[in-house]
Formats: C-alpha cells, sequence, structure tokens
C-alpha cells in the first residue's frame, strides 16, 4: 500500500552519472570518493557500456588533464585529443543507445585551475568575455567529438548565449545546453577537486559563483539563462539547497536537474564507514529528497548503487 501511494518515483530515467576520464593507462581510485576512480578512456566506454545495459544511460564527463597539457586559457579542452572528446567519439562510434553530456568548463584545463582565462586585474580574477568566446568553441568541439548536450559550468555571464551561438555556427544546432545556471560557491565541492584535478593555486571561486547567503539571486542567475537559450537548468549543490530547487522547479517549466556533490556523497560514506548511519538507507532517503524538491534529473555518484537499490 505504501508504494501504491507513494508520491514521487525515482528511477534510472532520473539519473546521472559523473565519470572521470583520464589519458593514463591505469584506473586511479579517488581516496575522498569510495567507489569512483579516474578512468582510462577505455574503461570509461566500458562502464557507459555496461550500466547502459542495466538501465542507466545518462552520463556527463569531466576530463583529468596531464598537467603538461594545461595552460592559461586551457586551449585543451578543445583538442579532439583531450580524453573527454575521445571518449565521447568512441562512444558514439560504438553506437550505444546513451546520452552524453560534458561538462564545459576550463577549471580542469588551466594551469592555474580557475574556470577561465584570468585578467590582468587581480581582483577581478576571471576575464569573463575572453572566457565566454573560449566556451563557444570548445562547445563546438564537444559536439563535434559526439556530445549531445553540453553543460557549462564556470558561472559566467553571458556563456549560454556565446555557446548557443558557437555551437549554431559550426552546424549543431541540434546539441542541447544544460546549464549550471543556479551554482553556489561551495565547501561541498572539495572531493570533486581532486578527483579532477582541478583545484585552484590561489584564490576561490566566489567571484563567480553565488553566495549561499543570498536567498533571490537565482531569478536572476535562471532568467539570464533562460532567455540565451538554456534547454535545462541546474541547481547545484543539492542537498543543502532542496529550497531553491523547488523554486527553480515552481519558477520555470524547463527540465530542472540537481547535482548531489561530491562532498554531499562523501560525507554520507564516511559516516556509514564508521558505523554511524546506513549507506543504503541514507542515501536512498537523500536522492528521493532531491526528487520531492522538484528535480527531474539527478547527478550523482551514487548512480550505480541506485540502480542495484533500486531493483
Ligand atoms: C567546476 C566544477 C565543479 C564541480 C563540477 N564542475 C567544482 C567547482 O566549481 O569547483 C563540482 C562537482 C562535485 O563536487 O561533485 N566547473
Amino acid at each position: 500500500m505504501r508504494d501504491a501511494v507513494a508520491d514521487v518515483s525515482l528511477d534510472a530515467s532520473h539519473l546521472v552519472l559523473p565519470l572521470f576520464v583520464s589519458s593514463a593507462d591505469e584506473t586511479k581510485p579517488v581516496a575522498s570518493m569510495p567507489g569512483v576512480s579516474q578512468l582510462p578512456i577505455e574503461q570509461t566506454v566500458q562502464t557507459i557500456r555496461d550500466l547502459s545495459g542495466r538501465g542507466l544511460y545518462q552520463f556527463i564527463l569531466f576530463g583529468v588533464t596531464p598537467p603538461d597539457e594545461k595552460d592559461d586559457t586551457g586551449t585543451y579542452a578543445a583538442s579532439p585529443d583531450a580524453p573527454v572528446n575521445r571518449a565521447l567519439s568512441q562512444v558514439r562510434d560504438a553506437g550505444l543507445d546513451v546520452v552524453m553530456y560534458a561538462d564545459l568548463c576550463f577549471c580542469e584545463y588551466t594551469c592555474h585551475g580557475h574556470c577561465g582565462a584570468l585578467c590582468d586585474d587581480a581582483d577581478l580574477v576571471v576575464d569573463n568575455d575572453r572566457t565566454i568566446a573560449l566556451l563557444g568553441e570548445t562547445a563546438a568541439a564537444q559536439a563535434k567529438a559526439g556530445a549531445h548536450v553540453v553543460a557549462p559550468s564556470g558561472m559566467m555571464d553571458g556563456q549560454v548565449a556565446a555557446i548557443r551561438a558557437g555551437l549554431d555556427t559550426a552546424g549543431h544546432e541540434h546539441t542541447a545546453i544544460l546549464s549550471y545556471a543556479v551554482k553556489y560557491a561551495s565547501g561541498f565541492y572539495g572531493p570533486f577537486r581532486d578527483a579532477g584535478e582541478g583545484g585552484m593555486q590561489f584564490g576561490d571561486r566566489r567571484g563567480y559563483q553565488m553566495d549561499y547567503r543570498r536567498a533571490r539571486e537565482w531569478r536572476t542567475e535562471l532568467a539570464a539563462d533562460l532567455d540565451q537559450g538554456a534547454d535545462m537548468v541546474m541547481v547545484k549543490p543539492a542537498a543543502a539547497y532542496l529550497d531553491i530547487i523547488r523554486q527553480v522547479r515552481d519558477a520555470c517549466s524547463a527540465p530542472v536537474a540537481a547535482y548531489h556533490v561530491s562532498g554531499e556523497f562523501a560525507m554520507l560514506h564516511a559516516a556509514a564507514e564508521r558505523g554511524w548511519l546506513d549507506l543504503k538507507e541514507a542515501a536512498l532517503e537523500m536522492t528521493y529528497g532531491i526528487r520531492r524538491a522538484g528535480a527531474d534529473l539527478i547527478l550523482t555518484y551514487f548512480a550505480p548503487d541506485l540502480l542495484d537499490w533500486l531493483e
């Protein structure tokens, strides 16, 4: 009877699994994210093949860049040789029936670790307008490699319009944009920065990501991205921002994604390892909570576990 009257659903169609693709030959576990590893290209494709056979069909790729390929502006992100682009091409060539999202940001590709090219004026940190022009070109390269959806996560102003223009000019009118529209400067991204090896060499991201004490600013960010052509929008992080997810869901008709981020994943694992809570129970409850708040899609490292748990 409880199943019959439950009014929030959760299944594989709601889940997007983030994967970290590297050019190394070996799988490298991420210490702060149990069960998550940096994967060589071939293994990335194999993982996608295996999980798609179990019903999970949405994946978002992040790149791990060797230090000698990093530069000031993140040029390598647009290279067909970059691990993300190579993996996208191989997934396409394998004919897998999946939806591939490409994270679109420069922090994993710049030597300083910021999400865009830097200004000469140190107070401003990123050069917004130079960065968005580069994002347009990089989006086209990802679409060419085989991304169905590009997902800009750098929080530059005007990035969605620049990316739409970059895609359209290159003939990728059908590539969709999932914009990280409402993304807060968060302490919960710590493990991700280990996983993607994209930590900052100096400073922080508060100049371009949102301040969590501003409870209304999401309206401005959401309106700007929808106006510029975002096809789907994201709220990030998820668990500490359920109020924001609910309000965004009610305020627009676009699909809303929520990113249950690395630190939210890590803290459940850490508590479970100590025997302080049950991982399955707590992770299911939290994921359902994100759905109940209004997320249509959830980006979560728990996706493979959820497949087992929901069986
Ligand atoms: C960077 C980016 C971050 C995440 C996704 N894209 C980190 C950041 O902004 O520092 C975090 C994801 C996670 O913590 O799981 N563009």
